[in-house]
């Protein structure tokens, strides 16, 4: 960052009035935590893949889902906002909200903002995974930078309704429709309702998979520009109703405008520190940027099904203890010791390990 230019990756951009990203949150492009082996996040992110790659499968055994999780973060503000048919005032926008580096460029809101590029390179289904950046207040649930995952899936015609009796006399679009709250003026009732009960039921699928089939969830609708009809997943967790994840039938002027336009399709993201933290009891979002081996170390498994037993860790740092002592002449173990310290240090101490012992020859 200097007086006149804001640099990443290489990449300069001349500062402007919307210029608002600080030193502190640049730093954090290079962490990719989502793309760190055994990082808490990049399980979640491994899990998920694992999921979809082994759901959706084509004739030749071939992953139908393709994952891209090395998208830079700095995108236009066209992808992050007009790409999605946000409105120019729409408050989402809002510098007191989002890190610009300048008026044409931002860090990344949300993963949606490649879902009209992928879809525009050819994909009809894709998983995208990346670090996202929204201004807010820093506490144990919220964090300048997070992460999620993104999810496209688009049908044509013959896809949509090739297992419906019949299905050949369905289309997906109808002229003269008009918006409801069910559905886009374009789409055709039956078309949408296949769409959503796809969406529902892998996002239910992906849920149980990784919560356990006992997992309580339930649907709330919702609003976004890029979606209609919307909705939000909320799954019970201790008690209380928790949002994981916003999805629905994307807007069909985004996917005209991808070059899609004979095609329909749902799209869903999903926050993946929420997702971390419901499933290994992680207290507080700031610990996914812990470089403390006692963090770190609770999921280096060897596989990505292992289960974590996550033991919550103190805020200060380990502390060591060095300590000689005399031996009576006779009638002792190290096991007289051990007992000793597990006595008055209880569970506050992790490890006692005998470094050294010494006889005087004389
Ligand atoms: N991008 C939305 C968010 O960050 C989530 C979303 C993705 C909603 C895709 C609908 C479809 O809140």
């Amino acid at each position: 960052i200097t007086e006149n230019s804001v640099e990443v990756f290489s990449h300069v951009y001349p500062r402007d009035d919307m210029t608002n990203v600080t030193a502190k949150i640049l730093s954090k492009v290079d962490y990719q935590l989502h793309n760190r082996p055994h990082h808490p996040l990049w399980l979640i992110k491994e899990r998920i893949k694992d999921h979809f790659y082994r759901s959706y499968i084509g004739r030749t055994g071939n992953p139908l889902f393709s994952v891209h999780d090395n998208l830079s973060p700095v995108v236009t503000v066209e992808q992050n906002f007009d790409s999605l048919l946000i409105p120019p005032d729409h408050p989402s926008r809002k510098k007191g909200d989002n890190y610009y580096l300048n008026r044409t460029h931002m860090l990344r809101a949300h993963t949606s903002a490649h879902q009209k590029e992928l879809v525009r390179s050819g994909l009809d289904r894709f998983l995208l995974a990346g670090d996202v950046y929204r201004r807010d207040e820093i506490d144990s649930n919220h964090y300048p930078v997070f992460h999620q995952m993104e999810g496209v899936r688009l049908f044509s015609n013959h896809e949509l309704f090739a297992r419906v009796e019949n299905g050949e006399e369905l289309s997906l679009f109808e002229s003269g429709g008009r918006r409801t709250p069910q559905k886009q003026e374009t789409h055709t009732l039956e078309a949408v309702k296949l769409v959503e009960f796809d969406l529902k039921q892998a996002l239910t699928r992906l849920m149980r998979h990784l919560f356990g089939e006992d997992l309580e969830i339930r649907w709330v609708d919702c609003y976004f520009p890029f979606t209609h009809p919307s909705f939000e997943m909320e799954v019970r967790f201790q008690g209380d109703w928790l949002e994981v994840l916003g999805c629905g039938v994307m807007e069909q002027e985004l996917v005209r405008s991808a070059g899609a336009g004979n095609k329909m399709g749902w799209a869903f993201g999903l926050g993946l520190e929420r997702l971390a933290m419901v499933l290994f009891g992680i207290p507080d979002i700031r610990l996914f940027w812990s470089e403390d081996e006692r963090f770190l170390k609770q999921f280096r498994l060897s596989d990505i099904y292992q289960p974590v037993d996550f033991q919550p860790l103190s805020k200060y740092p380990p502390l060591f203890n060095d300590i000689s002592f005399w031996l009576p002449a006779e009638g002792y173990t190290v096991n007289d010791f051990y007992d000793l310290v597990r006595s008055i240090g209880g569970d506050l101490v992790e490890k006692v390990t005998l470094v050294d012992k010494f006889t005087h020859p004389k």
